[in-house]
């Protein structure tokens, strides 16, 4: 686990191949492993992989988003807001649950905010997703995670960088 944390970084620029069924089926197969509270799977996922549809997301919002224009595929991440109080924690955890296998499999991703962004003024980005995708009501939309093979190499992180200052034993220090 160590070794894939170190080497997940976020990948934004993507080779135009695209990403075999083997190893979709695998990266759907540990969204729907993730964790959810009291069991409630409370989280759905659209896969897209058509170039339009990509690119309109892309355009979700004004910043951060619009390098996915040029991903292979994305998984949304949409959580069912009737189910749980806790859908965000979920579709969270099942994202980065995505992002690790992807990177399990020689895959780069990257995570596209999408909840408490915004597309306009007056259009939440939430909302510019499910107008495109068809979401019901009740769904909100977590993150749009885009995925394809690296199209530039990533650093790794280094442990010996790590900021161990965050790290409190047994209470917070003064
Ligand atoms: C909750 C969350 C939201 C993020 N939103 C975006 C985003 O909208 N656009 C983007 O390009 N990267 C986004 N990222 C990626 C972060 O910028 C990135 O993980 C962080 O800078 C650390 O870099 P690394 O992933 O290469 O380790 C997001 C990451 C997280 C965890």
């Amino acid at each position: 686990m160590i070794e894939l944390l170190l080497s997940r970084r976020s990948t934004r620029k993507f080779l135009t191949r695209k990403v075999e069924q083997e190893k979709k089926d695998k990266l759907i197969e540990a969204a729907l492993l993730s964790p959810t509270a009291k069991n409630l799977h409370s989280c759905e996922f659209i896969t897209v992989e058509n170039e339009n549809l990509i690119k309109t997301l892309a355009g979700s919002k004004r910043h951060g988003a619009s390098f996915m224009a040029e991903a292979p595929m994305a998984i949304v991440i949409i959580g069912n807001t009737d189910k749980t109080d806790v859908w965000v924690e979920d579709a969270a955890i099942a994202a980065i649950t995505v992002q690790l296998e992807a990177e399990g499999l020689g895959l780069g991703s990257c995570w596209v905010q999408i909840r408490n962004r915004h597309y306009s003024e007056n259009k939440t980005a939430g909302d510019y997703v499910k107008e495109l995708l068809n979401i019901p009501e009740n769904y909100e939309v977590e993150a749009v995670i885009a995925i394809g093979y690296k199209g530039t190499p990533t650093k790794d992180n280094l442990l010996e960088t790590l900021d161990r200052s965050r790290i409190h034993t047994e209470k917070y220090r003064s």
